[in-house]
């Protein structure tokens, strides 16, 4: 889905790394009625060119694939050409190796109308918004559109037909990036009681010195939506308080990165369970406003526990042995069983034959669940090796607990206090006889 391209800059004779992207272009395609009364999308196929997205630095050249722009300019090609003029967008090589690591990237472009324009307004504007499948980074664009060089021959331009905009000599539609909302850790797990940083930063073309930007924080989780942080900040000479509104203990925004370096991010403190959700950084400056997502996922690991140390069959009852898993995050676990005899080589699962007690959910969200198994001595002889295996999302490797089955105490030694006793008895005789002599 991805090519990588050297463009050759005739202009300037550099050699830059270009990144060509398969997009959708998404319209509202009203009218179309009737489907639960849900807003109807029309989804055209388009192309998305980063001019020099990445310097040609770290390049190797067997990564790079000669790119061809088509050889005869079509009025219904949907091709943007994107121009990064002054911005650098943060770990943007990440979508150059997306190809090697066959890391899928998902490309959407829609229409945009910035603040104080109307929909007709040229220079046109659309979001682009581009995101790599199994994190990485994530970027909302918000593209211009540029006037082409006006074309020395008497031909009329090129028009595309489906936006009605004038496309370049090579049939792109050539647009730069004007602003940009980024995150280059668009999901992130965390520990409860854990600190973290939900990251989010823009860039603007052309920056007006002192011009106020605005950053929302919203989460949204199970169909319910709130504000966490407001911040409206501006960079002045002035030690001017920026004006914030938080709504979570431990939550905080830096105006001052705000607005010197783009960095919108946001922290939080002593993670609860609560915390969890979708988070929507939205950056507001001048004329252009839009956002980024950033997934909080909690996780708490398991205690694994088994009920009893020791097992030992004094005589033929079965035994109940119990595995605790305590104060755990996500609901779902997963609880195995098995047994391994002496003499045999592969343990045996016993799974099938243990029974789960329902979920207990603590206050502070986590939850507690136990698994309870029989244990009979003709089946599990001393030796006998129990192990109770758990998975959870929050574990990298298994967790298991085992105990070895003991050998019950031998009746040999009822026998020898027996025979200690006669012995201390007669011994006990023979004295207290000698003593009478
Ligand atoms: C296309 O755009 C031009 C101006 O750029 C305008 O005069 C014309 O009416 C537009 N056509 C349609 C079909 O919208
Ligand atoms: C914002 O600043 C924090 C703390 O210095 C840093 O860890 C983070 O990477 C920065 N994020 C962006 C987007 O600049």
């Amino acid at each position: 889905m991805l090519t990588i391209v050297v463009f050759l800059s005739l202009v300037y004779g550099l050699e830059g790394a270009d990144v060509v992207l398969s997009c959708s272009l998404i319209e509202e395609g009203g009218g179309m009625g009737g489907m639960m009364g849900g807003a109807m999308f029309k989804r055209t196929p388009s192309t998305l060119v980063f001019r020099d997205l990445v310097g040609n630095a770290d390049l190797s050249p067997e990564l790079v694939t000669p790119y061809n722009p088509p050889e005869t300019p079509n009025a219904d090609d949907l091709i943007f050409e994107l121009m990064l003029p002054s911005i650098q967008i943060p770990n943007a090589d990440l979508l150059l190796h997306a190809d090697c690591n066959e890391q899928e990237v998902v490309c959407e472009i829609s229409r945009y109308v910035p603040r104080g324009a109307d929909m007709d307004s040229l220079p046109a504007h659309f979001i682009g918004s581009v995101q790599l499948v199994g994190g990485g980074i994530s970027l909302t664009l918000v593209l211009q559109t540029l006037h082409s060089e006006t074309a020395q021959s008497d031909t009329q331009p090129l028009v595309q037909s489906k936006l009605n905009l004038t496309l370049s000599q090579s049939g792109t539609l050539l647009t730069e990036v004007v602003f940009v909302v980024f995150s280059r850790v668009p999901s992130i797990v965390a520990p409860i009681g854990g600190d973290v940083l939900l990251d989010c930063g823009f860039r603007q073309k052309d920056s007006v010195p002192g011009q106020e930007v605005a950053l929302e924080w919203r989460l949204q989780h199970r169909g319910n939506g709130r504000k966490i942080l407001e911040m409206k900040a501006r960079e002045v000479e002035t030690d001017m308080a920026p004006d914030v509104f938080v709504d979570r203990e431990g939550t905080s925004a830096e105006a001052d990165l705000l607005v010197r370096d783009g960095n919108a991010s946001l922290t939080m403190q002593r993670l609860k369970v609560t915390d969890e959700g979708t988070y929507i950084c939205t950056v507001g400056s001048g004329e252009f406003q839009t956002q980024q997502i950033v997934q909080l996922q909690i996780t708490q690991p398991p205690h694994v526990k088994l009920s009893e140390e020791k097992l030992i069959f004094q005589d033929s009852t079965p035994q109940k042995l119990s595995c605790h898993c305590h104060r755990y995050y996500p609901l779902d676990v997963q609880v195995e069983w098995f047994f391994q005899v002496p003499s045999a080589e592969e343990p045996v699962s016993l799974t099938k034959e243990s029974s789960l007690s329902s979920h207990r959910q603590h206050s502070d969200g986590t939850y507690s669940l136990s698994s309870h198994l029989t244990l009979r001595p003709d089946k599990h002889p001393p030796g006998t090796v129990v192990t109770c295996r758990v998975s959870h999302a929050s574990l990298e490797t298994d967790s298991e607990v085992s105990l070895t089955v003991d050998e019950p105490e031998p009746k040999k030694a009822f026998w020898t206090i027996i025979f200690m006793l006669v012995i201390s008895v007669l011994f006990l005789y023979q004295a207290f006889r000698g003593a009478e002599n």
